[in-house]
Order: C-alpha cells, then sequence, then structure tokens
C-alpha cells in the first residue's frame, strides 16, 4: 500500500469512527474504496449488512439506488452518498407512472422489480429481487399467476430459462452490461480454452452464452452466470487456474484480493460504469466530513417500497450465501 492511500485511509477511518458510521462499498468502487470499506459486497449483501447494521450513519459508496434501498430498510439511520449524481442508466430506463400503466395492461399480474429502481417503482412492485436471488424470487410465486419483470430484459431473459416460466419482460438494459458481447466472449474462450467463465446475468452476452452451451463451444461445467458477490465466492471455491469475468471492471480487485493464485481477465476492459466511478476517494472524505450528502425517500414512498424489498428478505433469505444462478 502506498503512504498516499494510508494517510487518506487513516482520515477516513478517523472521521468514520466520529460519526459512529459504517463504510459500505460495492464491488464495481475504486480499489481505495474497496479496501477502506468496512464491507464489499453485492447489492443483496450490502442490502442486508444496511439492515443488520447498528451504526448511526451508512455511507454508501455505490450507486443512489442502492443508497435508497438502505434508507428504505433503515429509516432511523442517516445514509449519506459522497455523490448523488450517482445515478445508473437501468434505474432510469422506468418511472412509477410506466409500472402503473403496464399494471392497468395486466391486472392481476405480480411486479417482480430488480432492486435496480427507484424508491418510487419499487412502491409500485410487489416483490424485488437482485441478480442472486431473481431465479429464488420467481419460482416463490405461484405457477398461476402472470409475471411482470422489470426492468432488465437480460436478467429476465435468464429467469425465464431457469425456471421454465414465461414472463413479461421490460425491455430495457445496463449500457454496461449489454456493452459485453458473444464475439468478445467467444474469441476469449477460443484463447483461454482451460478458464472458467463468470457471467453478471445483465450482460448481453448471457442470451449468447446459452446457445453456445447448448452448441456445445462454451464448457457447460465452466460457465457460470452469476451476481458479483456469486462470483467473488465462486472464485474462491473453484480449483480454476484462469478466470474470464464478463460485467464491471471493478469487480477485478475483490476477485484478486479472495484468490491471489488465480489468474482473472475481463472479457471487455472497457466495461466501466461510469456512475460507480463518480465516488471517488476524494468525495469519500468530503462526505465523512461534512455529512454529506444525504438520501432521504418520503415516507409514503418508503413504507410501500419497503414491503416489496422486505418479502424479497424473507422468501430467499439464504439466496446471498449461495449459488442459485450457476449454470451447468
Ligand atoms: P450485483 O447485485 O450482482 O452486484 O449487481 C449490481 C449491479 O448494478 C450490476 O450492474
Ligand atoms: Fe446501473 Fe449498469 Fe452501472 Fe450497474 S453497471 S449501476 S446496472 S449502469
Amino acid at each position: 500500500m502506498s503512504i498516499e492511500y494510508e494517510r487518506w485511509a487513516e482520515e477516513v477511518r478517523r472521521l468514520a469512527a466520529n460519526r459512529r458510521a459504517v463504510i459500505l462499498a460495492h464491488n464495481y468502487q475504486v480499489p481505495w474504496i474497496q479496501d477502506v470499506a468496512d464491507f464489499v459486497g453485492d447489492s443483496l449483501q450490502l442490502s442486508r449488512q444496511a439492515a443488520d447494521t447498528d451504526a448511526e450513519t451508512i455511507v454508501f459508496c455505490g450507486v443512489h439506488f442502492m443508497a435508497e434501498t438502505a434508507k428504505i430498510l433503515s429509516p432511523h439511520k442517516t445514509v449519506l452518498i459522497p455523490d448523488l449524481d450517482a445515478g445508473c442508466s437501468l434505474a432510469s430506463s422506468i418511472t412509477a407512472e410506466d409500472v402503473r400503466s403496464w399494471k392497468e395492461e395486466y391486472s392481476g399480474a405480480v411486479v417482480v422489480a430488480y432492486v435496480n429502481t427507484t424508491a418510487e417503482v419499487k412502491a409500485e412492485s410487489d416483490i424485488c429481487c437482485t441478480s442472486s436471488n431473481a431465479v429464488d424470487v420467481v419460482r416463490s410465486i405461484p405457477e398461476d399467476r402472470e409475471i411482470l419483470f422489470l426492468p432488465d430484459m437480460f436478467l429476465g431473459a435468464h429467469v425465464e430459462r431457469q425456471t421454465g416460466r414465461k414472463l413479461h419482460l421490460w425491455l430495457a438494459e445496463c449500457h454496461v452490461h449489454a456493452g459485453i458481447g458473444a464475439q468478445e466472449m467467444r474469441a476469449k474462450v477460443e484463447a483461454n480454452p482451460d478458464a472458467e467463465l463468470l457471467i453478471h446475468p445483465e450482460c448481453g452476452c448471457s442470451t449468447a452464452a446459452m446457445y453456445l452451451l447448448g452448441e456445445g463451444v462454451l464448457p457447460s461445467d465452466r460457465t457460470k452466470i452469476l451476481s458479483t458477490g456469486g462470483m467473488v465466492r465462486e472464485s474462491q471455491a473453484s480449483s480454476a487456474g484462469k478466470f474470464l469475468v464478463a460485467t464491471e471492471t471493478g469487480i477485478l480487485h475483490q476477485l484478486r484480493k479472495g484468490n491471489p493464485a488465480a489468474e482473472f481477465e475481463a472479457i471487455n476492459e472497457y466495461a466501466v460504469c461510469q456512475y460507480m466511478k463518480r465516488i471517488t476517494p476524494a468525495k469519500l472524505l468530503r462526505s465523512l466530513r461534512e455529512g454529506v450528502f444525504e438520501v432521504t425517500v418520503p415516507e409514503t414512498v418508503r413504507v410501500r417500497a419497503a414491503r416489496a424489498v422486505q418479502r424479497m428478505v424473507e422468501i430467499a433469505p439464504t439466496a446471498g450465501a449461495a449459488l442459485p444462478a450457476t449454470v451447468g
């Protein structure tokens, strides 16, 4: 570690202790922030940490919908995000008004909302899911109920394949994951025939991967579709010496820390989420010093959104620790 990092980290820890704050960081954050955080994880793991912490303040190093989910689950705590413009293109693809219109079209359908949505959209939904428990959540819904699944079409298609159920899909995507394509995946797999392939279900290449699995082009025992937290667990449990990784490149730091003996290579090294990267070391320091920027959710919205988030947590209490989306 550099002297600059040590100085900065010491000050961050001092300020966090003064505020009785816990620092939560998503797996896509820059290495310094991952290393100084009290907890690093995927959306579901971070939601659970936010719900369970006894700290007075949660400093959320991730994107806005994640900090909002922390506030929904822990309304009496102060939730801070170091940059309010850390948004998410996927969460911006659907509004509460869109959900209300969709529900009118399919009355009686169950609305399953990916956690990458605003609090207002969650409030219009019946149950939330994350990439690590979406399959379990859909399986928990009676077979005879129609399901509106929003907003990620690639995750929705993955859930359809895993459950064998037909869902009504909102046709949106994350621009970072949609940009990880089948051609580059195929080229890297051919160049690394012994590597294990870790794919996030939001990826554009996840649908192609299933086709290539069926064709025998990809190894069925070494191709896994996983949340970011699932990737970290899988890379520690697997005996593979090399992993090809299809998700935002921030995860590589956590993967390398967890299994220093293995080699990790991004399928697309330009898969960088500019929203996640709005959270910088300097902004984290300012956030702790000045108590900015507070994330709030109107109570009427929060109460309804909390129902959907809470149902998810109750339905799949162990999903964060399992590998439910493993293919092969
Ligand atoms: P995870 O829950 O798998 O970490 O995914 C969050 C996300 O925003 C993916 O882009
Ligand atoms: Fe949103 Fe995509 Fe960034 Fe994840 S990677 S926060 S889904 S824009």
